[in-house]
């Protein structure tokens, strides 16, 4: 089962934005790729290094320590195998963007950024 928290309003993230959360202990970035929003863990699978201030190529982040992209929708490395960066599903419940913690690498993130949904 999975707890939702709250960590922010929707339309708060435009496109190519960033927001660092902390929930429950743990410390999560949400990105706004092409209007739809995605969390990762900010804790880079290879080192640990914080990924919150990557370089963002489109949809894939570069991790500032050594170097090693993930795509934030997946959470995957470029290719076939490697590692991977947990993910977590977002939703926007009553204009509140809302994040699942107890569902690590489930199905990609699909929360419009700007969109109520219940
Ligand atoms: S800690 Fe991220 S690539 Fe090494």
């Amino acid at each position: 089962m999975s707890r939702q928290s709250v960590v922010g309003v929707a339309g708060e993230l435009a496109p190519g934005q960033r927001k660092l959360a902390f929930i429950e202990g743990r410390s999560i970035v949400l990105f706004n790729i092409d209007g739809t929003l995605h969390a990762v863990d900010n804790a880079c699978p290879h080192n640990g290094a914080s990924l919150a201030s990557g370089k963002l190529e489109g949809c894939m982040l570069r991790c500032p320590a050594h170097g090693l992209s993930f795509d934030v929708r997946t959470g995957c490395m470029p290719g076939t195998g490697g590692l991977s960066v947990t993910t977590f599903p977002v939703g926007i419940v009553d204009s509140k963007v809302v994040v699942s913690i107890d569902e690590p690498n489930a199905t990609p993130s699909q929360a419009r950024a700007g969109s109520a949904t219940t």
